[in-house]
């Protein structure tokens, strides 16, 4: 096998493994790069949604306290799911919820998973956040982050304790069966707060590839350098000699060729040790045939 054939592929072989390598460690930390951001997404989501149920609570609800009438919008709960159901609108995916194992509203009822969630909240009081993936109802694939809803303040107590403290305007949009017999300190539910990775998981896809792509431009720049290189310095030069020495070895022409001596190299100082040789070998063979004259 040719000398350069071997060397391309060694060189293809060393840098097909590099690239794969490069290519998978790129991938790992590019996802783990977009899981951070989303999660972050999440979280500053999920400040804003408690925010707006802060708002609600310190600002809004005052306001009506002595009015014999409920306002909906009053609730802390209710302000801040729907200010969330705007946002999906324009931002599918996106989505707050906050979900109880007895809610005022039957749709705030806990699904299986969340239910698990907010055991797993009761158990474990010093538990403040859970984060992980799952797939939508709509089929895309969510990072959450959920956090307990625990009744840290006695202002809760108000709507949610018992039916006869509770605003006549809530009963009579509610019902007494649902949302009381709430406790202070007691962990009640869990806010989620779910943001789309698809998007996130397409950056990471596409900036691996494009530093892939970039890593085989720069090797096949430099393969290309190399082959020149070694065709101009080593194979071209080596195929003189070899071509020389057997011409010298059969005979075939006057021994005179002379091989260049400009290089300072290896193959420069090989070209002037051939060319000595020649002189000698012509020196002798002159000795030889005046000799037999
Ligand atoms: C003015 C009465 C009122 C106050 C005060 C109030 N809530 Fe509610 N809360 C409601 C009503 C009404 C709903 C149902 C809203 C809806 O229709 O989505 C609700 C819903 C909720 C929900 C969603 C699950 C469900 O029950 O539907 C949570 C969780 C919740 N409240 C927690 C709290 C906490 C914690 C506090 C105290 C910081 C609080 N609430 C204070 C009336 C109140």
């Amino acid at each position: 096998m040719k000398l350069q054939n071997r060397l391309a592929i060694v060189i293809l072989v060393i840098f097909f493994g590099g690239w794969l390598i490069a290519g998978a460690s790129a991938f790992i930390l590019e996802k783990q790069d977009a899981r951070a951001n989303v999660a972050n997404t999440a979280r500053i989501l999920l400040s804003t949604a408690i925010s707006a149920r802060n708002y609600t609570t310190e600002r809004i609800e005052p306001l009506s306290i002595n009015d014999d009438g409920f306002v909906r919008e009053t609730v802390p709960s209710f302000a801040a799911q729907e200010l969330f159901d705007r946002l999906n609108e324009d931002y599918p995916g996106y989505s707050y919820s906050e979900r109880a194992l007895n809610p005022t509203n039957p749709k705030d009822l806990a699904e299986a998973w969340q239910v698990e969630l907010i055991q797993y909240f009761i158990q474990n009081p010093d538990a403040n956040e859970v984060v992980d993936e799952r797939v939508n109802r709509g089929g895309q694939s969510t990072l959450f982050v959920a956090e307990p809803i625990r009744v840290n303040s006695t202002s809760c107590l108000e709507c949610h304790s018992t039916p006869d403290v509770a605003p006549p305007g809530l009963i009579k949009t509610y019902g007494r069966s649902n949302g009381f017999g709430w406790e202070l300190n007691e962990t009640i539910g869990t806010r989620i707060i779910s943001v789309p990775t698809e998007i996130q998981d397409q950056q990471a896809i596409s900036s691996v590839f494009s530093y892939l792509v970039l890593i085989a431009g720069v090797f096949l720049l430099a393969y290309a350098a190399l082959s020149i290189i070694v065709r101009k310095w080593l194979t071209i030069p080596l195929g003189k000699i070899t071509q020389l020495v057997e011409e010298i070895s059969l005979r075939e022409t006057e021994i005179e060729s002379q091989l260049p001596e400009d290089r300072t190299d290896a193959i420069g100082r090989l070209n002037r040790s051939i060319n000595r040789l020649i002189t000698t070998l012509n020196k002798a063979l002159l000795n030889k045939e005046e000799n037999i004259r």
